[in-house]
C-alpha cells in the first residue's frame, strides 16, 4: 500500500477500507508516514469527509495506537465525562466529587488548557499540593476506596491522537466532524471508563459554531461509544457565552466549592444537574434522571458534596482547608473593574475572546509548553440578558501586572451593550442514540 494512493483515493471521495485505515495510522505512529503525507491526508478528510464506518475504524485504531488502561479491577460501573471544550467550564470540579458522593465510580482523565480554553488539571494544580500524575495502582484504589480520583492524560495513551492532534493545530485542520469525533473517543475509550457522558459545546467558544454540527459531531461520538460496548450519551449545550461566572483556574475552584455548597451561578447548578444525573443514571445508582437529582440535589444540602470534595483532595496530596477557607488558594496582588459605558442589556458576551483576555492575564496558555499563573482570572458580575448601568462593573479582573489595558479592550471589544439582551438556552439537546 503506498500513502500517496490513500492521499489519493480520500481526496477524490472515495472510502478508505478497514485496512487501509490500519496501514495509515500503523505507519504515521511508527514514523514510517511523513507529516506532510498525513498532513494532505487530514486535509482530504476535512473536504471530502468520511463515513462511519471510517470514523469508527479510525477511532479503534488510534485508541489502541498505545497503553489501553484496564479498569476491571474497580469495582461497579465506571463513569467518565468529556467536554469538547469551553471558556470557564467548571462543570467537572463539581461533578466529580458530587457524582462520587452518591456512590457512582468517577475514574476521570482530563486534560490541560489550551489557547482559548481551560483544563481541569490547571485548575485542580491551583489547589496547593494537589498531585495530578498519580500511578495507575493509585487511580485504581482510589476510585475504589473513595469513588473518585482526577488523573492526567498518561503518557502513551492513544499517541497516534497526540501526533495527529499536533500536526491538525497547524495545518487548519481541526475544526472536522471526524478528526474531532475520532479524537475524542479514542483517549475516552483507551482510558476504560464503561460508561461516558459527553458535553458538547455550541457556540462562538467551542469547535462547534452551530446546533447541527454539534448534532452530527455528538450523534457520531454516541454511535462509535457504543460500538465500542461503552454506555454513551450526550448533551449539546451552549457555549456562546461562558458558563458561570468564573474564568481562571484558582478563582474556578472557588466556584466550584460554592456549586458544591449549592451556591454557585444558576448556569452552572443546570449543566451539573443535568450532566450528574445522567452519569448517576448510567453507574446505575438510580434508575430515572428525576431521582438521581434528587439525589445530587440532596447531598449538596447536607454536605456530603462538599466532605467528597475535600476528601479527593487529601487523597491526591492537596490541602483540603481550601475548601472552607478558599482565601488560602492563589490570589492575585491586583484588582481592576471593568465598567460598562453605557446603560442597558448585555446582549452579547463573546465566548472564545473573553477565554483569550483571561489566557492574556496569565491564565491560560498560548503554547504546550507556557506555565500558567493559577492566581489570575476574570469573574463576570454581568451575563447575557443582565441590565447594566453606566459605570457599573461588567467584570472584575485579577491580575499580577499593573497594566492591563490590553485586557480592557478584548473585554470591550467583546461585550456587546444593548436594548436588549436574551438569555441563550443553556441545554439545546440530549442525544442518546
Ligand atoms: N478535543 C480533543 O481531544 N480533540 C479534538 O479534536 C478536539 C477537542
Ligand atoms: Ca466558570
Amino acid at each position: 500500500m503506498r500513502m500517496v494512493d490513500l492521499i489519493k483515493k480520500k481526496r477524490d471521495g472515495g472510502t478508505l477500507s478497514e485496512a487501509e485505515i490500519k496501514h495509515i495510522i500503523a505507519g504515521y505512529t511508527s514514523g514510517e508516514i511523513t507529516d506532510y503525507q498525513m498532513s494532505a491526508f487530514l486535509m482530504s478528510v476535512y473536504f471530502e469527509d468520511m463515513t462511519d464506518e471510517e470514523i469508527t475504524c479510525l477511532t479503534m485504531e488510534m485508541s489502541q495506537s498505545g497503553d489501553v488502561i484496564d479498569l476491571s479491577d474497580i469495582k461497579g460501573v465506571k463513569v467518565d465525562k468529556h467536554s469538547t471544550g469551553g471558556v470557564g467550564d467548571t462543570t467537572t470540579l463539581v461533578l466529580a466529587p458530587l457524582v462520587a458522593s452518591v456512590g457512582a465510580a468517577v475514574a476521570k482523565m482530563s486534560g490541560r488548557g489550551l489557547g482559548h480554553t481551560g483544563g481541569t488539571i490547571d485548575k485542580l494544580e491551583a489547589i496547593p499540593g494537589f498531585q495530578v500524575e498519580i500511578p495507575n495502582d493509585d487511580f485504581i484504589r482510589l476510585v475504589n476506596e473513595s469513588y473518585v480520583a482526577v488523573t492526567g492524560q498518561s503518557g502513551d495513551l492513544a499517541p497516534a491522537d497526540k501526533k495527529i492532534y499536533a500536526l491538525r493545530d497547524v495545518t487548519a485542520t481541526v475544526d472536522s466532524i471526524p478528526l474531532i469525533a475520532s479524537s475524542i473517543m479514542s483517549k475516552k475509550i483507551a482510558s476504560g471508563a464503561d460508561a461516558i457522558v459527553l458535553d458538547v459545546t455550541t457556540g462562538d467558544g467551542a469547535f462547534m459554531k452551530n446546533i447541527e454540527d454539534a448534532e452530527r459531531l455528538a450523534h457520531t461520538m454516541v454511535r462509535i461509544g457504543k460500538l465500542a460496548n461503552r454506555q454513551t450519551m450526550a448533551i449539546i449545550s451552549d457555549m456562546s457565552q461562558p458558563l458561570g461566572n468564573a474564568i481562571g483556574n484558582a478563582n474556578e475552584i472557588k466556584e466550584a466549592i460554592d456549586a458544591l455548597k449549592g451556591d454557585g451561578p444558576e448556569d452552572l447548578m443546570e449543566m451539573v444537574y443535568t450532566l450528574g444525573s445522567q452519569m448517576v443514571v448510567l453507574a446505575k445508582k438510580a434508575d430515572t434522571l428525576e431521582e438521581a437529582r434528587a439525589m445530587l440535589e440532596e447531598n449538596v444540602k447536607n454536605g456530603k458534596a462538599t466532605d467528597k470534595f475535600k476528601e479527593m483532595i487529601r487523597n491526591q496530596g492537596g490541602d483540603d482547608s481550601v475548601v472552607d477557607h478558599p482565601e488560602k488558594l492563589p490570589q492575585a496582588k491586583y484588582v481592576f473593574e471593568v465598567p460598562s459605558k453605557e446603560t442597558g442589556v448585555v446582549s452579547k458576551m463573546v465566548a472564545d475572546q473573553i477565554g483569550i483576555a483571561a489566557m492574556l492575564l496569565g491564565a491560560g496558555r498560548r503554547t504546550k509548553e507556557e506555565p500558567i499563573d493559577y492566581a489570575v482570572g476574570l469573574y463576570l458580575n454581568k451575563k447575557v440578558g443582565d441590565a447594566v448601568k453606566e459605570g457599573e462593573s461588567l467584570v472584575t479582573i485579577y491580575a499580577n501586572r499593573e497594566d492591563v489595558e490590553d485586557v480592557k479592550q478584548v473585554l470591550y471589544d467583546n461585550i456587546e451593550i444593548g436594548k436588549e439582551g436574551v438569555e441563550p438556552t443553556l441545554i439545546h439537546k440530549v442525544i442518546t442514540e
